[in-house]
This record gives structure tokens, C-alpha cells and sequence, in this order.
């Protein structure tokens, strides 16, 4: 099986094909949460710049095949993951629903939702409802016998005790979403992935949840971040991502060279 390679095509095809049953050790997905549909704008923000909601055709799928597509990625997810594996699968309010009964229909165990307050998160332009700030990231494993690196995971947790001593890591992440230098930009300084995930949370699913040398999968590959953090700790990775344009923002960032 081809390691640390980005497949170009759809998701659901390349699990059933390319890879390898019981392989992957680590599944990190962030999939289309199926919120596009509007393309909101708040030009000339004064507190942090221009927002633009997300408004991308790969992100509008109607709700009727939105379940059915989520169950057949899951299912492929499921196939290629070792008995051991777990998968984390980054969500919102618009698609947690789907994403965990998927999960149960396939009996899989949900160990955690993780909840990330984005510290940055977008005004609430509409006036009509509490500002969202949070997004999820659902951690669930196929069976017993999971890597869990708990000393790992209180060593990197950026909070304290108050003595100043390392802490366990809780279920909700504070971080804001990725701006500055880590932000894959044009020339001309856009972003050019809409949905790039911070660094800092795959750095924490990826130290807590595998071990040196192990397979990482993502399915839904976008900028490649998953592919960044998995190389700088010495883990294998595969990426799947359908649009050709952001397979090679990925290449180029990860200094991949056709
Ligand atoms: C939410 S973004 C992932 C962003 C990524 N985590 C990052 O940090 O850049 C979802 C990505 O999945 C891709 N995509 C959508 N449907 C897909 C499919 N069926 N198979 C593979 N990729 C798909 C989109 O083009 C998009 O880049």
C-alpha cells in the first residue's frame, strides 16, 4: 500500500479500492458539513478583518443524501481501520446528528466529543441567535485495545493546575481558528483553503491517539494539515481529497514535488 501519498478522487472509492483492509491506525475526517448555501459576508469587519461564511459546492449536498453519504464514508473508514484504530471526525451543530448514528450503526464505541470553542469565531450577524463559537470533533473507536497516550496528553495540555502542575486533558479545546502564518495564503495573502483546522488540535489527536510510526489516514484532505502534524511526529499518512486544486495547495505545503 502507497504511504504518505494524496489520492485525487472521491473518498467513498478510493477507501473501497486503494487501501488496504485493517491498515490504519488513525482516522482523522473533516468532512463537508453540509453548511453552504448562503454566502453571508461581513466586509470591512472592524474587529478582525473581512468574514466570509464557507459557500463552496463541495459543502451542499441535499439532506436526504447527506445521511446516506456520511454512512458510505464511515462504512469505507470503518473497512480499512485495525481492530485497534480510532477515528476522529471534526463536525459541527449542522452534521453531529449523522455523523453519530452512522457511527452506532456500525457499533463503533464513542469515547469522547470533543468540543472546541473557537475563541476567534465569526459575529453573530443575524442578531437572532446565541453566537456560535463551538464545533465538535467526535472520537470513537472499533473495539478494545485503543492507543491512548494519557501522560502524553497531560504533558501537552496547555492548561495547568494551579499549582502549575500538568493537568488531564478535558473534552473541551480551546484554540482559535487559523489565522496568521499558519494559514495556507496566496501571493496576494487569501486563504486558500476555507476550512484549514488549527495545527494544535491534530497535534493533540495525533500524539494522544497513535504512536511513532503508525498510519494516519484523512479522508477529506483539504490544505493537508492532517499530513503536516503526522510527518513533524514521525507517523505515516495517506490523504484523499476530490479537488484537484487542493491536492496540490497540500503537495505544495507538505514540499511534495510531482
Ligand atoms: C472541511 S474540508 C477539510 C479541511 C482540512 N481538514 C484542512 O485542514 O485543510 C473538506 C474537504 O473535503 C473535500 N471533499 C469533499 N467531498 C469529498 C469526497 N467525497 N472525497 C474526498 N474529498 C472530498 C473538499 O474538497 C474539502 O477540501
Amino acid at each position: 500500500m502507497k504511504l504518505n501519498i494524496i489520492y485525487n478522487g472521491d473518498c467513498i472509492e478510493i477507501l473501497s479500492g486503494a487501501i488496504e483492509e485493517n491498515s490504519i491506525d488513525l482516522i482523522f475526517a473533516d468532512p463537508p458539513y453540509n453548511l453552504s448555501g448562503n454566502a453571508l459576508k461581513w466586509i470591512g469587519n472592524k474587529t478582525g478583518g473581512d468574514w466570509n461564511m464557507v459557500n463552496e459546492n463541495w459543502d451542499k449536498i441535499p439532506d436526504v443524501e447527506y445521511l446516506r453519504f456520511t454512512e458510505n464514508w464511515i462504512k469505507g473508514c470503518y473497512k480499512v481501520l485495525k481492530k485497534s484504530g480510532s477515528i476522529y471526525v471534526a463536525s459541527s451543530y449542522h452534521n453531529l446528528a449523522e455523523i453519530i448514528m452512522a457511527l452506532k450503526q456500525l457499533k463503533f464505541k464513542i469515547n469522547n466529543i470533543i468540543t472546541w470553542y473557537k475563541t476567534n469565531a465569526m459575529p453573530n450577524m443575524t442578531k437572532r441567535v446565541f453566537t456560535h463559537s463551538t464545533e465538535f470533533v467526535v472520537w470513537a473507536v472499533k473495539g478494545p485495545g485503543w492507543t491512548f497516550n494519557y501522560e502524553i496528553a497531560k504533558e501537552i495540555n496547555p492548561e495547568k493546575q494551579k499549582d502549575g502542575k500538568i493537568k488531564q486533558m478535558r473534552d473541551l479545546w480551546e484554540m482559535p481558528l487559523v489565522q496568521g502564518k499558519e494559514r495556507v495564503r496566496s501571493i496576494d495573502g487569501k486563504a486558500l483553503h476555507p476550512t484549514q483546522k488549527p495545527e494544535e488540535m491534530l497535534k493533540r489527536i495525533i500524539l494522544t491517539c497513535s504512536n511513532e510510526g503508525d498510519t494516519i489516514l484523512d479522508p477529506f484532505m483539504g490544505s493537508g494539515t492532517t499530513a503536516i502534524v503526522a510527518q513533524r511526529f514521525g507517523r505515516k499518512w495517506i490523504g484523499i481529497e476530490k479537488e484537484k486544486k487542493y491536492v496540490e495547495i497540500a503537495e505544495k505545503r507538505l514540499g511534495i514535488k510531482r
